[in-house]
């Protein structure tokens, strides 16, 4: 490196190379909005449909809009026979997060509209998308137990539906409304990196399954969507209460990562876990045993390590760290959890790669070069 060498932002940390209406997060004050809209307000006040039509469209609907979107949504959930059968023959094969970026990658072989580019076409296409994922996440949960498809039921709502499909029975409400409150806190959350990720596939003007798949294939990394089963795993491998303290400092005099905390852009409490927490607290007042072990080992954790990396180095919970726990107790198993995500998420990597269709630009950062240059090619046999 020379003093003429340009800077390197390692991770884009800190680099601006978009501009967006769709969200805004303060890292700060601990504040995200969609379109303009408190999360907290959506969480309390909205639903999963309403939030993706916000999303996508930039403003509520009215009940007649919503009402539509809605329906198209349903008439979207069922998923092809192609897409029947890769789920079919991959469980118990492949993790369930690669069997869904599969799977949707296969969505397209049965879309008529794949190459048709309009804005409509996108948006229909979208809609099918954010509907088959859910789905698929769905049929992956039953086909890995080993039992059948459950074919959509149009009278439930998204939420409903998806633990209906889950697990081939009417959940009760409760449960309902937690899955329908993580797919409205998993839906968007600006230039993440699989949000990234799927941009810069649609910016060399490939199609949107292909954008979503990349976009399903960034998730996958622990440090991304991977970290609520992480988190979980950890969690459980404390075993009880009453071992959490000794784990979580002997894990951070071993530099070990807790799962769960920390985040790129959050330095102060990330927003979507305050409400999970709040979730989670109530949960731990009705849960008894292995969920009672599983919520207070949370608790404890949550507390030890705000005391000792919270102010000092800005190291606080993200929604990854509450999630794992109150999945579990809605029944949904850890494998599922990063696929949820994904099905969620679906919306906020539409949103954002129809928006950056408006004024597309393909990404193409540059790389500074550090190796030799005008070497001799030896030829094979004579290379020592
Ligand atoms: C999310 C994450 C990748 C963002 O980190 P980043 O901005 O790239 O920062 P780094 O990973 O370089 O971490 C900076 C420092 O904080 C420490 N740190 C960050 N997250 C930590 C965690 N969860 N537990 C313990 N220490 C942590 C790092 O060890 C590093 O310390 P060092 O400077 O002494 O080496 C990181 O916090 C992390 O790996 N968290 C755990 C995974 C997770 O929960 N991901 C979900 C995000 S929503």
């Amino acid at each position: 490196m020379t003093d003429t060498t340009p800077p390197i932002y390692l991770g884009l940390e800190g680099v601006y190379a978009a501009e967006s209406k769709i969200c805004k997060v303060d890292g700060t004050a601990g504040k995200l909005w969609y379109r303009g809209y408190p999360i907290e307000a959506l969480a309390a006040n909205s639903n999963f449909e309403e939030t993706a039509y916000l999303l996508l469209y930039g403003k509520l609907p009215k009940r007649p809009e919503l009402d539509a979107f809605t329906g198209q949504l349903k008439s979207n959930r069922d998923i092809p026979d192609n897409v029947k059968s890769i789920i079919k023959t991959s469980v118990g094969k492949a993790p369930p997060i690669d069997i869904l970026r599969t799977a949707v990658s296969a969505l397209s072989a049965e879309d008529k509209e794949l190459t048709d580019s309009s804005p409509e076409a996108n948006m229909r296409k979208t809609i099918k998308l954010i509907a088959k994922t859910t789905t698929i996440v769905a049929a992956i949960g039953r086909m890995q137990s080993g039992k059948d498809y459950v074919k959509p039921d149009n009278n439930l709502s998204h939420a409903d539906n998806f633990l209906y499909m889950l697990s081939g029975s009417r959940q009760d409400k409760k449960a309902v409304k937690l899955i329908d409150l993580m797919f409205i806190l998993h839906a968007e959350h600006s230039t993440n990196a699989s949000t990234f990720a799927s941009m810069v596939t649609a910016s060399t003007l490939a199609d949107i399954y292909a954008s979503v798949t990349t976009g399903i294939a960034t998730l996958k990394g622990p440090l991304h969507g991977g970290a609520d089963e992480a988190a979980l795993k950890m969690m459980r491998s404390i075993g009880d209460p009453s071992n959490t303290e000794t784990y979580i400092n002997d894990a951070l005099a071993g530099k070990q990562k807790i799962m769960g905390f920390g985040h790129r852009v959050y330095k102060t409490y990330d927003p979507r876990a305050k409400i999970l927490k709040a979730w989670l607290t109530d949960i731990d007042n009705i849960a008894a045993g292995d969920q009672k072990r599983l919520t207070q080992i949370t608790l404890i954790a949550e507390k030890l390590m705000i005391d000792k990396l919270g102010q000092s180095h800005g190291i606080w919970p993200n929604i990854d760290f509450f999630a794992g726990p109150l999945y579990t107790w809605a029944g949904i198993p850890p494998e599922l959890f990063t696929p949820i995500f994904g099905a969620a998420r679906t919306v906020g990597w539409c949103a954002h790669i129809l928006e950056y269709w408006e004024h597309n630009k393909l990404f193409r950062p540059l790389e500074i070069y550090t190796g030799p240059l005008d070497l001799e090619y030896v030829p094979i046999d004579k290379r020592k």
